[in-house]
């Protein structure tokens, strides 16, 4: 299963996983609002939290001992993935902010933040240099996805929290940006997502980084 995107469901899809085998999670499942951009655009399962949340059973049983998950998470549905996570034997280490330079929407206050817990499995190594739980954002376009997130966002996650060759599981996949930060930094990934428009984005854009670092390999080496 490695460096492939699988289309389909998370849970049944990660039994085939074996257990205690990923490096690293990296993962932006629906946050439970009944989410709608602009265009009208929802979210598979964003209403559904009865299909969500037991993919965190799975990604629990493939992580590998003292190994993090980081997942972002909606403020709207936060007891039931903490919920979550502190049943399945997860520990908070961190929590990431993401202050957007513009508003998402405006009601009871001008949302503009984005958020992610850091969650162990066990008691990893800390980071050599932890990186600030306050991040940079950068607006994606949302062109391919309701809520495609920038490779910037996610890349600084990959590096601080894995190691080159390591491997990287997004169940959540969207349009592949975990995969495609995975690979432009040397991890493995495996990604997992149910809708097949966005699994066929996820490969061309996969295939894209797979030319470009043929074509340093030429460069670098003229081969
Ligand atoms: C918030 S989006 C991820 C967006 C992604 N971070 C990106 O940059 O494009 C969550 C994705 O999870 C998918 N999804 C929802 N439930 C799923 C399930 N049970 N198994 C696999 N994928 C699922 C949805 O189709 C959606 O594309």
């Amino acid at each position: 299963m490695e460096n492939q995107i699988i289309c389909g469901e998370s849970a049944n899809l990660l039994k085939q996983v074996p257990e205690g085998s990923i490096d690293l999670v990296v993962t932006d499942p629906p946050y439970l609002c009944r989410y709608k951009d602009r265009d009208g655009r929802t979210l598979a399962n964003d209403d559904n939290a009865g299909a969500v949340l037991p993919v965190f059973d799975e990604i629990y049983r493939v992580m590998k001992p003292n190994s993090y998950c980081i997942s972002f998470y909606g403020w709207n549905a936060v007891a039931a993935f903490t919920d979550k996570w502190a049943s399945l034997g997860f520990h908070t280490v961190g929590h990431f902010v993401w202050h957007k330079p513009y508003v998402s929407k405006t009601g009871f206050a001008r949302y503009c933040h984005e958020s992610a817990f850091l969650l162990a499995k066990g008691y990893p190594r800390q980071p050599d240099n932890p990186i600030s739980d306050v991040q940079p954002w950068e607006y994606s376009g949302n062109k391919a996805h309701p809520t495609e997130k920038a490779v910037s966002v996610i890349a600084p996650l990959i590096r601080s929290f894995s190691k080159p060759n390591d491997l990287v599981l997004d169940p959540f996949l969207g349009s592949g940006t975990t995969a495609v930060a995975a690979a432009l930094n040397g991890r493995d990934y495996i990604g997992i997502e149910l809708e097949q428009h966005y699994c066929d984005h996820a490969n061309r854009r996969l295939a894209g980084v797979k030319q470009m670092r043929e074509r340093e390999q030429v460069n670098l080496y003229g081969v």
